[in-house]
């Protein structure tokens, strides 16, 4: 890690750059929300990004935030970390995509990812995590010929029908129907999502028993949002899985090469049979993938197309190369030896300063986190489920978050953060100022 190499340059604004009002009176005309995806922030703390450097990000007023929203944990070395800038200008020159037959770059970053990824004896490239989760389930149906999934609720699997149940419930599920996030669902679909509290084995061993005939896989994130899991809950769900010959698989979106280099599985010890990725592993570009066992992932192998077991993967972007090769240059700095350990201690350095300032504000919220992973939430101890999370005071965490914007910190509200390994000692002592002022705001 370069901190020094990521120090914010000033650059003139680029040619035809509008104001900050101007932009969002095109963003209010053009785009749902004046937003992207489901984020819509409100009027007094929405800002234009210009650029990110390191572990910060300017917008178009020229205001500069320390970012803990890292591209929603994609980048994990901040923003336009030298050796990946460099590793995009050069592969950019050498072309942008390609399709239909492999290129080097692909295959290269697929040589590296069966090294790392601790379940994988094969990877398949997607554009998106939503891609790579959507396959793993269908690779799960394929294989077993059954057609319901098992999830948590609280989890994220992505933008696909399969995952938008419980995701971010009003009120508890009625175990094991879940409920619906979004309209515009098959009106069958509730069917074949099934829900369980996270860390509860008892009620995952008793759907399972009971929808074992029907039911091709869990799928978990292994540290789900905020949450840990319990020392026996991902062993008991290998367990649980083994039991009923029903397939386990690791969302590891999020957790994937930010855990460990072999992410959740590596760091908790447990092997699922299939995994998905996304986020890091194009480095800040447009890819993900599913690795696991040969015996799943050959069901993959288009030469098998037209058997009932066959498990369709396809699409524009899957394998791209400017992301392949950002991916590489990213993988190569997470290998150094200390990449881990720098990275940790100063998670547990943000949380343990910030708990240090609420608690001097008298402020009823804890500072909490594990690894990269951190949160300031109104509750008394670190969340164990969803209900937990539920039942917190999530206005004043709210409140709080909105606070720390104004004072300068780019957070999301009730939304998780991350640190990255370009975070330094610097955004810790500007991070603490930013939340004593917020805590005297709210
Ligand atoms: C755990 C998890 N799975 C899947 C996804 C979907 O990934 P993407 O947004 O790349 O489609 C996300 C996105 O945040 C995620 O957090």
């Amino acid at each position: 890690m370069t901190p020094a190499d990521t120090a914010i340059a000033e650059a003139p604004d680029p040619v035809g750059a509008m104001g900050h009002e101007d932009y969002y009176k095109v963003a209010t005309d053009s785009l749902p929300g004046a937003g992207l995806g489901s984020y819509s922030l409100p009027d007094d703390v929405r800002f234009v990004i210009r650029k990110g450097a390191g572990s910060r990000l300017q917008d178009v007023r020229g205001r500069w935030y320390i970012d803990y929203v890292g591209g929603a944990g994609t980048l994990i070395l901040g923003h336009a970390f030298p050796t990946v800038v460099d590793a995009i200008k050069d592969q950019a020159e050498r072309g942008i995509h390609f399709f239909g037959t492999l290129n080097e770059q692909c295959i290269q970053l697929a040589e590296d990812l069966k090294e790392i990824i601790p379940c994988a004896d094969r990877v398949a490239f997607t554009t998106t995590g939503s891609e790579a989760t959507a396959y793993a389930m269908r690779t799960a149906r394929a294989a077993t010929g059954r057609s319901k999934i098992l999830k948590f609720e609280g989890a994220y699997h992505g933008n696909h029908d399969y995952s938008a149940f419980s995701v971010t419930p009003t009120a508890l599920s009625n175990y094991p129907q879940g409920r619906p996030d979004t309209g515009g669902l098959p009106a069958n679909m509730a069917e074949n999502v099934l829900v369980s509290p996270y860390n509860d084995l008892d009620t995952v061993r008793r759907i399972v028993e009971e929808h074992r005939d029907d039911l091709a896989a869990i799928i978990v994130e292994p540290l789900q949002r905020i949450i840990l899991p319990d020392d026996d809950f991902l062993p008991g769900l290998r367990k649980t899985c083994d039991d009923n010959d029903v397939l386990l698989i690791f969302d590891e979106v999020v957790t994937g090469f930010r855990l460990a280099l072999g992410g959740a599985q590596e760091y908790f010890g447990v092997l699922p049979d299939i995994a998905s990725y996304g986020k890091i592993v194009g480095g800040g570009g447009p890819l993900g993938c599913v690795g696991g066992k040969a015996e799943y992932m050959d069901l993959m192998n288009p030469r098998n197309k037209g058997q009932a077991n066959y498990s369709y993967v396809n699409g524009t972007l899957h394998g791209n190369p400017i992301a392949a090769v950002a991916g590489m240059a990213t993988l190569a700095e997470l290998k150094k030896p200390s990449f881990y350990k720098d990275l940790h201690a100063l998670a547990d350095d943000v949380c343990k300063a910030c708990q240090e300032v609420l608690d001097k504000n008298n402020v009823p919220a804890i500072a909490t986190g594990k690894a990269s992973f951190w949160q300031i939430l109104f509750m008394d101890k670190p969340p164990n489920n969803h209900a937990d999370v539920m039942n917190s005071d999530a206005a004043a965490t709210r409140a709080l978050d909105l606070a720390q914007m104004h004072e300068g910190l780019y957070v999301l509200p009730n939304v998780r953060r991350f640190v990255s390994g370009v975070h330094t000692g610097q955004d810790i002592e500007d991070t603490v100022r930013a939340l004593d002022a917020a805590c005297k705001k709210i």
